[in-house]
């Protein structure tokens, strides 16, 4: 072989080699919901594993061998660090000693609704630092179609080195559902595309060797549209069974009850359910990232925006029902105190981001109702720039004039709630089983 040819060969062969007999030093950028499982995965696969973060208190806690998420349980963690497998820090120079990198930073919307790419972008220069021949860099955070080409590849290419022959790019979007008992970065299969095929091809040798599940694709952007396809189908569906939720309150009718009965056609349907609104670092993000790029391209992302809109008003819409319910009583939201159930974004996580929970306070506040929370996963929010500590569950609920269903943590003793609060907001059919006038659905 000469040239290219041998180069290619050379590069890949060698780091094939390594990955499949798990000699790879294996590093992860980000070690957050997404980079931290990602890790404790493959070191448990037999990898040598380094994280890089820019927390010193993440950096820390991992290094003294505790999880910080509540999907990896510390005992993982301390085994891998004690075995010498695992190991975190903030300074990027490890990575001229790495084989591989996964980028696994956040990407935010700006105020502005457009995507903020200054983590990824000062994750991949510190990366191209000490980028040598001979690696593969996989980033992993939700963006727009053509980031991994137009932005992460400009700045990782030089002279003498080209992806597919000196080095391998990917994209593969994380799918993990933090919570979910079933599916995890384990066994949720992995969706892969590469700059080139050399790429995809490395791409699937890496997680094949500690994931379950690996599905190649043929670039980078079907990667990255894969997954802003999954998030939008999601919000769209979630915008439209909110609106219905909307139709059902002004006509009467028990939204829960229609989605029940509709569910029972076993096929053409599928089940979303209305709630207070979105949260969480995924869905009320995501499609935007979707819809700025569309922008660019001269097309409007119609269904997008729609439901953006439709989800964005239903903190409001929630807020209008406690408002009617007291009224109802004989009382009116301004001074009555009103106790929230649940600020996570989704129940029995600790994740408080986007949740619809803090616009909800913030609404009652301007509202001048006085506001108290209880969530046994989170002891501190902060809302209007003042932090509210979470207060023991069933007093505050006997206290308050109505008690608001935000988040259904399986924690809550929902029969006690029911038995002493004198009016339930319930946004999320938690208490289903419950017949009470009290009892208000959204
Ligand atoms: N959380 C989820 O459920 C989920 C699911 C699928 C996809 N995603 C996507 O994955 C990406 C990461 O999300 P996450 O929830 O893990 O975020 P996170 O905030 O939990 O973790 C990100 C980590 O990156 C670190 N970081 C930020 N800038 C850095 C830099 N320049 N160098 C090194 N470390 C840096 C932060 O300190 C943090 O620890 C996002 O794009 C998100 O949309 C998240």
């Amino acid at each position: 072989m000469i040239g290219n040819e041998s180069a290619v060969h050379s590069h890949a062969t060698a780091l094939a080699e390594k990955i499949s007999n798990r000699t790879a030093r294996v590093g992860i950028i980000g070690l957050g919901y997404v980079g931290l499982p990602l890790a404790v995965e493959f070191a448990k696969a037999g990898f040598n594993v380094t994280g890089i973060d820019l927390s010193e208190g993440k950096v820390s806690q991992l290094n003294a061998g505790r999880s910080y998420i509540q999907d990896v349980p510390t005992t993982e963690v301390e085994a891998l660090v004690e075995a010498g497998r695992l190991r975190a820090t903030r300074d990027f120079s490890v990575i001229a000693e790495l084989d591989t990198i996964n980028i696994c930073v956040p990407t935010p919307l700006r105020k502005t609704k457009d995507p903020d790419m200054s983590y990824i972008v000062s994750a991949c220069e510190e990366a191209a630092k000490y980028f040598h021949p001979g690696m593969l860099v996989i980033l992993e955070s939700t963006t727009y179609p053509g980031t991994t080409e137009e932005v992460m590849l400009p700045i990782l290419s030089s002279p003498g080195m080209e992806a597919g022959r000196d080095f391998f790019l990917c994209f593969s979007p994380e799918r993990v559902d933090p919570g979910n008992a079933q599916y995890n970065t384990r066994n949720i299969p992995k969706v892969v595309g590469g700059i080139t095929p050399a790429c995809t091809e490395m791409g699937v040798c890496f997680y094949a060797q500690a994931l379950q599940t690996v599905v190649p694709v043929g670039s980078t952007q079907v990667a990255e549209m894969v997954k802003l396809l999954e998030n939008t189908f999601r919000m769209i569906n979630i915008g439209l069974v909110n609106e219905l939720a909307i139709m059902c309150d002004r006509m009467g009718i028990n939204v829960w009850e229609v989605i029940d009965a509709a569910k029972t056609k076993p096929f053409g349907f599928m089940p979303f359910y209305p709630g207070p609104g979105l949260g969480g670092h995924c869905i009320p993000i995501d499609p935007f990232y979707l819809s700025w790029k569309t922008r660019q391209a001269g097309i409007e992302a119609r269904f997008i925006e729609l439901a953006g809109y439709i989800n964005g008003q239903m903190p409001e819409f929630t807020v209008e029902k406690i408002q009617n319910a007291l009224n109802d009583h004989g009382k009116a939201l301004n001074g009555s105190r009103v106790h929230v159930l649940g600020v996570a974004y989704k129940a029995d996580l600790d994740d408080v981001r986007e949740s619809p929970a803090l616009d909800i306070i913030h609404l009652l506040n301007r509202r001048h109702a006085t506001v108290t929370y209880s969530d046994p996963h989170v002891p501190v929010v902060h809302v209007d720039g003042l932090a509210l500590c979470a207060q023991p569950t069933l007093p505050a609920v006997a206290d308050a004039d109505c008690v608001v269903i935000v988040t259904n943590h399986a924690a809550f003793d929902y029969d006690a709630v029911v038995a002493n609060a004198k009016l339930i907001i319930d946004t999320r059919n938690a208490l289903r089983w419950a017949k009470s006038p009290k009892i208000i659905r959204l």
